[in-house]
């Protein structure tokens, strides 16, 4: 027997409408908030995100599915889709069409990740980026987006960590710092942090590890350490938030995962036994640099991601009611041609319809019915056709009525 494969998952029917209820509320959110969609490939050319996350990440160096194609080019599934956004919104030359860009976007994204709950090799993202803003109040409408996506799927225990990690002028200096507080702890931290000194040092101070935890609370801030402009930017946005009653909390910590980011960055995190140590539920910031860094204009941009298996785990004691309007019983072959008008009919009229084309004895479709979660049950017997008459069963309070055949199949 085949199985899918490790770290991925099927979405069955009564799972899918969870799924279903996410993307409904999101794009409702993303509309109101003038966001346009975009689907851009799965594939994208390997060096798109070398070149756009950052050779020296977890995720370029270690997460991708990379593959030749036949004829000989890197390619790779998306690992996220921030880059692949970027890549399509500077070929497409939509710059030049327009100055402030909102787009929004829903997919599979891929990352060999040790797969455990809420963390999976296969995964989806909701997200949005937004081109051509490079003030704070872009930062704080975002925020502001996120919060009423989150209020609107009935998430309420999250907080919001906001940091900045400044920019090319003030982070290398920082950098240059965080390297020489970290090298004189060397010994102490974890393998993994001993390299990431010198490929990227910021990244231990997100490291999992207890000792480097321990290190890392006496480390220098970055907050302490913006230029004129990031601190400016931060403390506006900041001003921003407190006037909005956002629930945040500033962490110089929130380095993030990803080369592309300046100035802001934020994570949200839920409170949740469901999730356990994978309660991240979004992250994001601004990348000013990158339309630049992939070939296109200078363009400051920000944006977020959320993973939508991480909001269902949140989600997973809600109950979705998966029923049938209509299931169409037919008794005997007389039936069968005003079964199948009957069913069209409703159908049209965009009611869930269902009939079962075996023509079981009327107990065994009334369980079948029963089986679908059906509201209403509409029997044809051959005596009823004749008499232009059919039952039509109220399933939730177990009433039944006659009703005229022609009125039906005639009405407009
Ligand atoms: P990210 O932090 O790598 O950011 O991913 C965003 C969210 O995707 C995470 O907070 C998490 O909820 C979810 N996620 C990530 N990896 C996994 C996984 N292996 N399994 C399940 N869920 C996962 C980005 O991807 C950026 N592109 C976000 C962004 C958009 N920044 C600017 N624009």
């Amino acid at each position: 027997m085949f199985k899918v494969i490790n770290g991925m998952k099927d979405i069955l029917p009564g799972e899918v409408e969870k799924w279903h209820f996410i993307e409904e509320i999101a794009k409702k959110i993303f509309k109101s908030y003038n966001y346009k969609e975009i689907r851009t490939p799965m594939l994208e050319v390997t060096a798109l995100f070398k070149r756009g996350v950052g050779e020296t990440t977890d995720i370029v160096e270690k997460e991708m599915y990379s593959f030749d194609d036949k004829d000989g080019t890197s390619l790779s599934l998306r690992p996220e889709g921030t880059a692949c956004v970027v890549r399509s919104y500077i070929e497409n030359n939509i710059y030049g069409s327009e100055q402030l860009t909102k787009y929004y976007y829903m997919g599979e994204m891929y990352r060999h990740e040790r797969p455990q709950k809420g963390r999976y090799r296969a995964f989806h993202q909701i997200g949005a980026e937004y081109f051509g803003a490079s003030s704070y109040l872009a930062d704080a409408e975002m925020i502001l987006m996120i919060e009423d996506l989150l209020k609107n799927l009935s998430i309420t225990n999250y907080t919001f960590y906001i940091n900045s990690i400044g920019c090319s002028i003030c982070r290398p200096v920082y950098k240059n710092k965080l390297i020489e507080f970290f090298s004189s702890h060397k010994e102490h931290l974890c393998e993994n942090c001993q390299r990431r000194l010198s490929t990227n040092p910021l990244r231990v101070l997100d490291c999992k590890n207890e000792s480097c935890k321990k290190i890392s609370e006496n480390a220098p801030s970055i907050i302490d350490n913006l230029c004129e402009d990031c601190s400016k930017h931060h403390n506006n946005l900041i001003e921003k938030l407190n006037i909005l009653k956002v629930n945040y909390k500033v962490d110089p910590k929130i380095v993030r995962g990803l080369d592309y980011y300046v100035k802001t960055t934020f994570e949200v995190r839920v409170d949740s036994s469901f999730l356990g140590s994978q309660n991240t539920i979004l992250g994001g910031g601004r990348y000013n640099g990158l339309v630049k860094e992939l070939g296109g204009n200078d363009v400051e941009a920000i944006g977020f991601a959320m993973g939508v298996e991480r909001v269902l785990l949140l989600l997973s004691e809600m109950k979705f009611e998966n029923s049938l309007d209509y299931f169409v019983i037919g008794l005997g072959e007389k039936s069968v041609d005003t079964l199948l008008k009957i069913v069209r009919k409703l159908r049209v009229k965009n009611f869930a319809v269902e009939f079962d084309p075996r023509f079981g004895s009327i107990k065994s479709q009334m369980r079948f019915a029963n089986k679908l979660n059906a509201k209403k049950v509409i029997i044809i017997g051959e005596n009823e056709t004749e008499k232009n008459i059919y039952i039509e069963k109220d399933m939730l309070n177990s009433t039944q009525t006659e009703c005229s055949l022609s009125e039906l199949l005639n009405e407009q």
